[in-house]
């Protein structure tokens, strides 16, 4: 046991013995003689938040990471005393805090200890820059795992690691490198079967020690603010990562052909050549939404201006593009030319919108357009000025959708690739540094882009990009996981970044498919493309100097796989809409883990490769040359191979046979996958028949379909059509059960069902009670049928 002498010695300071606690409502309130307040905060019975003032002060009560939307509310709170402890108990969790030394701990309602704190909350002073480093050390339970925490480019569980969080524009990262481009302080703990979150909402720099440094010890500490975290309880990991999503919020529902495949580059330019790659899709048959324009479309990289001699006339080369079915998507940087002939910088110089340092210059730094200057985002006026900006952009011209990049904010030539850390910032009324504001910069770039543009493209719906993040980002915008290397490495790298980032509530995540560095070859661009296409946001980008990276740069075969992969997003863009639906409104992540998906088996909590792509569908990708196939762990239950309708047991690992044209692809029993013809882009077809395609199981499975207009908020005033299939299958026997919900009528008469898997052949088929002849519904062999009505019942009886 250390002791308080100790600590004391190494020039922390801890809280001694409490001597006053009050109670406010959903407030508890602690403190000791030394002038530590411990502010606890019910939000449910199962979320506690905790925060540490010292000399008796707290900070203004601000956060941009926490959604307004967050639902709270608990059903019980009692505060009991001993001579030793305070007991709080609420409807899920037992919580003691020691009146010695304010320590806390937690256990379940069993008496199972679930988080407890080993110092606990101490700090130490910062006489450089003023106020604490903050810190709070816990013990590490026995046999305990750690997820989630962003972008971090490392083994999935972060047992025996050390990270911290300070978004950076990394060029080429390593495996393993950190800090990356987001900040997310949000990690899960899974021990004894139960998980727990902890986010620690703080935009400076943090760190965390996942028993790196002392074996049994957790810990995380940040240069400044306040120590301020949330205590999640599962104690399902599910019900973790949905009440984190809940706490920092979701996006509503992009457009759909945000869901579909889009290409990008450093940069297609000029006019000609974009139209080149648009006509190669189509010619091709090659499905694709959008098409990306990099910095190159500006004059000069000025943003919110055009390269005329390169895109002589934006509006009617968007337009045609347009008619095509190509949505275009642009650049647009932080940093602003120091130009006093430019427009944005006039406006930026008239209204004092640039960011200053400490003694008052403003900001400067080197971006692609050489000496900038910085818009202050965190200043709300300037993030009014800045969504207007996008007007003629949007309204005009009409590009659909930007991208915002270097947004951490990037600078070139200075070590620290960043700002100065005396740079001043607004943070919304609450005056401050570089090094409180940094981590959020980007987020409050991307918030102020998204609410230009979802002004500008009413009544469509907003679709932006961001490369910077914090904790909460995922409201305003999706994100692609930065500059990666065209390596087998960076293949294992994307697959885990998506993951986690999804299982830190940031599920409309992808990678720069077949890498932005360096180029691939076919074989690793064909796997990458494989599993780019189960990821939620699906585009391959590279820098261009290496050579093309368009689906067809390859050869013909990898052009086919290629086309085959994107043909299958195309089909599944029911199931993967449904996957957005559920995210959006129950913060359920579109990826799961497999530790996610199963935290009981215990085989799961080391595993990387393997994800459950919504909620019934099982990926492992190919992530070596010459494969044929590789070993992979099957998660418990049965599932089919989606090649072959083999039916596998799970519950271990087995070899799967993927040669090039295939990637190990499973589908739970009992499921219904929804499925749409395949279309050359979103909106292409009328849709005049859904497959379903359905999974024999002898037993119960629940599957779900959203559908609405695919754009525009016509969903929000109920007009969307969500179905529940109610699976239940017997020996000789199966029935499905709809409910329907919603006011949306979907454009389709019909539904195919194709069964997979049926253990007999069809002797009798009843839609809504009545037989139908087998003719009717033309049978088509054993296992295909077409229902030409919204059924509420179907009612197969076999042989
Ligand atoms: C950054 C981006 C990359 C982009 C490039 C040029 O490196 O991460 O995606 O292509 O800048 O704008």
């Amino acid at each position: 046991m250390i002791t308080n002498t100790e600590l004391e010695y190494k020039g922390n300071l801890y809280p001694n013995t409490i001597v006053d606690f009050y109670r406010d409502t959903d407030k508890l309130y602690f403190t000791t003689s030394n002038g530590v307040i411990l502010e606890i905060t019910i939000l449910r019975d199962s979320i506690i938040r905790f925060r540490y003032a010292t000399e008796n002060i707290f900070e203004p009560d601000f956060s941009y990471a926490i959604s307004e939307d967050v639902s709270l509310g608990y059903n019980e709170l009692e505060v009991n005393e001993t001579p030793t402890e305070y007991l709080v108990e609420t409807a899920k969790l037992r919580l003691l805090v020691d009146k010695k030394t304010m320590r806390t701990q937690i256990s379940d309602l069993d008496g199972k200890i679930i988080n407890e704190d080993e110092l606990g909350f101490h700090w130490e002073e910062n006489y450089e820059h003023g106020g604490n480093t903050v810190k709070m050390s816990k013990i590490t339970q026995s046999a305990e795992s750690f997820y989630g925490m962003g972008d971090k480019a490392t083994h999935s569980n972060l047992k025996g690691k050390r990270v911290s969080n300070w978004v950076t524009d990394q060029y080429a990262y390593g495996k393993d490198q950190d800090p990356l481009y987001k900040a997310i302080p949000f990690f899960i703990g899974l021990h004894n079967n139960k998980s727990y979150g902890i986010f620690f909402d703080n935009s400076f720099r943090t760190y965390f020690d996942f028993a790196h440094e002392r074996r049994n010890i957790t810990s995380f500490w940040a240069d400044g603010g306040e120590m301020n975290y949330y205590f999640i309880y599962g104690p399902q990991m599910d019900q973790v990562v949905k009440s984190y999503t809940n706490l920092t919020g979701t996006p509503e529902l992009p457009p759909m052909w945000a869901m579909g495949y889009h290409q990008s580059k450093w940069s297609y330019y000029p006019e000609s050549n974009v139209r080149e790659i648009a006509a190669n899709f189509r010619k091709l048959r090659i499905p694709c939404d959008a098409l990306y324009l990099d910095i190159d479309y500006m004059d000069g990289f000025r943003c919110f201006t055009w390269d005329k001699s390169r895109f002589p006339d934006p509006k009617k080369m968007i337009s045609d593009l347009e008619d095509d079915g190509f949505k275009t998507v642009v650049m647009i940087d932080p940093g602003i030319k120091i130009d006093k002939d430019y427009w944005v910088y006039q406006e930026a110089v008239e209204n004092d919108y640039f960011c200053k340092r400490a003694d008052g210059p403003y900001m400067k730094g080197k971006v692609w357009p050489g000496e900038c200057n910085f818009p202050d985002f965190t200043n709300p006026q300037v993030r009014e000025w800045w969504a207007e900006l996008y007007k003629e952009m949007m309204s005009e011209t009409g590009v659909h959708a930007v991208w915002n990049d270097m947004n951490e904010p990037a600078v070139m030539e200075v070590p620290t690739k960043t700002a100065p850390l005396d740079t001043r910032h607004d943070y919304d009324g609450h005056p401050c540094s570089h090094r409180k504001a940094h981590n959020i910069y980007g987020m409050q770039m991307v918030r102020a882009t998204y609410d230009g543009i979802k002004k500008y493209v009413y009544p469509k719906r907003p679709f932006v990009i961001t490369r910077a993040a914090f904790a909460g980002t995922q409201r305003f915008a999706s994100t692609w996981t930065g500059d990666n290397v065209a390596t087998w490495e960076h293949l294992w790298i994307a697959n885990v970044q998506a993951q986690r980032m999804c299982m830190s509530g940031y599920s409309f995540v992808g990678s720069d498919i077949g890498g932005f560095a360096e180029q691939p070859n076919g074989e690793l661009f064909a796997r990458w493309i494989q599993l780019g296409v189960f990821h939620p946001f699906c585009r391959v980008h590279s820098s261009g100097d290496h050579g093309d990276q368009e689906p067809w740069s390859f050869d013909n075969e990898v052009t086919d796989i290629v086309r085959k992969f994107i043909e299958i997003r195309y089909q599944l863009l029911p199931y993967l809409y449904t996957m957005f639906y559920r995210y959006s409104k129950d913060g359920i992540p579109m990826l799961k883990s497999l530790v996610h998906y199963d935290q009981e088996d215990h085989q799961t909590h080391f595993r990387t490769d393997e994800f459950i792509f919504g909620e019934q569908i099982l990926i492992c990708p190919v992530q070596e040359p010459n494969a044929q196939g590789r070993r992979m762990y099957i998660p418990r239950g049965t599932w089919y191979n989606y090649w072959t309708d083999e039916v596998v047991s799970g519950g271990m690992e087995k070899w799967v046979v993927a040669s090039l044209d295939k990637i190990p692809f499973f589908v739970k029993e009992g499921a219904i996958i929804p499925k749409y013809p395949i279309q050359q882009y979103v909106g292409e077809l009328d849709i005049e028949e859904l497959q379903l395609d359905v999974y024999y199981k002898n037993g119960v499975e629940t599957s779900t379909v959203y559908e609405d207009a695919q754009d525009g908020y016509d969903y929000k005033k109920g007009r969307y059509s969500l179905r529940n299939f109610n699976f239940k299958g017997k020996e000789k026997e199966l029935v499905i059960n709809q409910f329907k919900d919603g006011s949306f009528i979907t454009s389709y008469k019909t539904f195919r069902l194709n069964f997979h898997g049926l253990p007999f052949k069809m002797k009798k088929i009843q839609v809504d009670n009545e037989t139908v002849d087998l003719k009717d519904v033309k049978l088509n062999g054993s296992n295909n049928i077409q229902i030409s009505k919204d059924f509420t019942v179907l009612h197969i009886i076999g042989a």
